[in-house]
């Protein structure tokens, strides 16, 4: 099946560190979730052995479509991370380019390496390369800040090298960034949809932009 279609109409659940853990995807599912995302996973954890990273990385039997999040800024590292992910049962793996914490941005992580176009071109063909089915999505927000909107520049940079390799996603974070040191974003964004829009239609990929379940 295809991303397009897992997306039809469905409640997606989106990756949250310390809160899309697996029994919470589980209560999700159980009001009517059918696509989940993990918490972000650091992908050099993983080579590392770490245990806890592993849990993350885990499915639940009654996920229908479950995805695993990766952060990270080595290419073989994110490859072989994506691959893990894909053997361990995820339906697709999503690159992080939009994380504003300054512990992982100043690592060159999440919103950092959304500042880096051609590395995030090397890593999302890298991991395309790994996957046997899986397709490679990448959550990117409206940019490092008001001025510096790089949201168009780093998903053309991941769907350069996925257009020969079937369909591939990506999804617009709408919000700016508020209140981390880095990737401050001074004031609201006045017209978050249209820049999501934009994306869309020069880049042509399947997109899903952030919202309420529940309409305010
Ligand atoms: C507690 C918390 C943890 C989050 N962790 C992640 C994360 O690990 N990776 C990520 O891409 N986004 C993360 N986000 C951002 C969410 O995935 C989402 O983009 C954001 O809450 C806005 O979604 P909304 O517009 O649908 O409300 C986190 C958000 C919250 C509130």
């Amino acid at each position: 099946m295809s991303i397009r279609t897992w997306l039809e109409g469905a409640v997606v659940v989106a990756p949250m560190t310390k809160g899309s853990n697996l029994p919470y995807r589980r209560l999700c599912v159980e009001f009517g979730a059918r696509v989940l995302v993990s918490e972000m996973v650091v992908a050099r954890r993983l080579k590392q052995k770490r245990r806890s990273e592993f849990a993350l990385i885990r499915r639940a039997p009654d996920e229908p479509v479950f995805g695993v999040q990766l952060a990270g800024t080595d290419p073989e590292e994110m490859a072989w991370a994506a691959a893990l992910a894909e053997a361990r049962g995820a339906d697709f793996v999503d690159v992080n380019l939009g994380c504003p914490i300054d512990h992982f941005t100043r690592k060159g992580m999440g919103a950092a390496l959304a500042r880096q176009p051609k590395r995030v071109g090397r890593i999302v063909a890298a991991m395309a390369a790994a996957v046997s089915r899986a397709p490679i999505t990448v959550k990117v927000r409206l940019g490092w800040n008001d001025r510096d909107r790089n949201v168009l520049d780093a998903s053309t940079a991941a769907r350069r090298p996925c257009s020969s390799t079937g369909a591939r996603a990506t999804r617009a974070t709408v919000r700016p960034p508020t209140g981390t040191p880095s990737a401050r974003w001074p004031r609201p964004c006045p017209s978050p949809w249209s820049a999501t829009a934009t994306c869309c239609g020069r880049t042509r990929w399947t997109r899903r932009g952030g919202g309420p379940a529940v309409p305010a």
